[in-house]
């Protein structure tokens, strides 16, 4: 088997963006999302995106209406069927996911791969829901999928070694770069990411510096392209928090856990840029 057609599960921010690359590099994508609404959405954004590219001569009007010729969008997950290899982009929540791919596998053929785009939620616990266990592995985007050029491949205890080259293939065909991890928490990025983000907002809650001064001195002490209170609101302080959490539960460190304020704003419903107010305020 050779993973010919790609199938999506959630069409937001990470999965259209899975959709949109996957589409790039010539697969017939299939993107699943709840309700009409969202799925329309979710292929709106998809488009004036490419749209963008093209604006900027990175792709041509042709180039534009074939990767959009390319996906297709449903609410059912049932017309996920024919896809070898289906990456989920659903909320952070472990029963959400196991849901989705206890259904995915009764619906998907046999030898076809199940992998999830989570930060943080654990692989394995996944991949249990299922009776593929070992064709079940993690496929790590990041935020804006586009641009940048990583992804994590997960392979758990008992993933086997042809999904994982299958994923490996599929993300070189996206021009991404792998870097393989196990299934421990957090992965590689997480694992060294959620602190630095943590320690940023202890700094600021501490009283050591101005927002725009611990974001300025990182930016332009470290060669950054972002600020840590840029970035944890461009990820989302909900997913940060939540990705603490998982961290903190499993390795019981005082640097996974959540400062006060991080806690606060995300219960005043403060996410990030995604809710127009973070650390910064924006106009969406
Ligand atoms: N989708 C597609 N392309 C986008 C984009 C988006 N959402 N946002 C920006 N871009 C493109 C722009 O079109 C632009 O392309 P060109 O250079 O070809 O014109 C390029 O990215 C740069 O954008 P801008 O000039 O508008 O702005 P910028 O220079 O500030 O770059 C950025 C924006 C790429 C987001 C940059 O600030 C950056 O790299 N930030 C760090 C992002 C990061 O660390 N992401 C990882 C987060 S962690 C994660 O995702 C995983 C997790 O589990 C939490």
């Amino acid at each position: 088997m050779t993973v010919e057609r790609i199938g999506v599960v959630g069409c937001g921010q990470m999965g259209g963006g899975i959709a949109q690359v996957c589409a790039l590099a010539e697969y017939p994508v299939v993107v699943m999302e709840q309700t009409p609404d969202l799925l329309h959405r979710g292929l709106a954004r998809i488009d004036a995106q490419l749209g963008r590219d093209v604006e900027k001569g990175k792709l041509s009007a042709d180039q534009r209406q074939a990767a959009m010729a390319r996906i297709s969008g449903t609410t059912d997950l049932s017309s996920l069927s024919e896809c070898d290899l289906v990456v989920e982009a659903v909320v952070e929540n472990l029963d959400e996911k196991r849901r989705i791919f206890a259904a995915l596998d009764r619906i998907v053929k046999p030898d076809a791969i199940l992998a999830s785009n989570t930060s943080s939620v654990c692989i394995m616990e996944i991949a249990a829901a299922t009776e593929r266990r070992d064709r079940v592995a993690g496929m790590h985007f990041f935020n804006p999928v586009p641009v940048m050029p990583v992804v994590e491949v997960v392979k758990t205890i008992v993933t086997s070694d042809d999904a994982i080259d299958q994923i490996c293939a599929v993300a070189d065909k996206l021009h991404k770069t792998v870097v393989l991890a196990k299934d421990t928490p957090g992965f590689i990025v997480n694992l060294l990411l959620v602190p630095y983000l943590l320690d940023a907002i202890r700094a600021l809650e501490g009283g050591v510096a101005s927002r725009d001064d611990i974001d300025t001195a990182m930016k332009l002490g470290c060669g950054l392209p972002m600020g840590p209170l840029t970035l944890a609101d461009f990820i989302g302080l909900d997913t940060l928090l939540y990705i603490g959490d998982v961290l903190l539960n499993e390795f019981h460190q005082e640097k996974y856990a959540a400062p006060p304020l991080l806690r606060r704003m995300v219960i005043a419903g403060m996410v990030g840029r995604k809710s127009g107010k973070g650390f910064y305020e924006y106009t969406r």
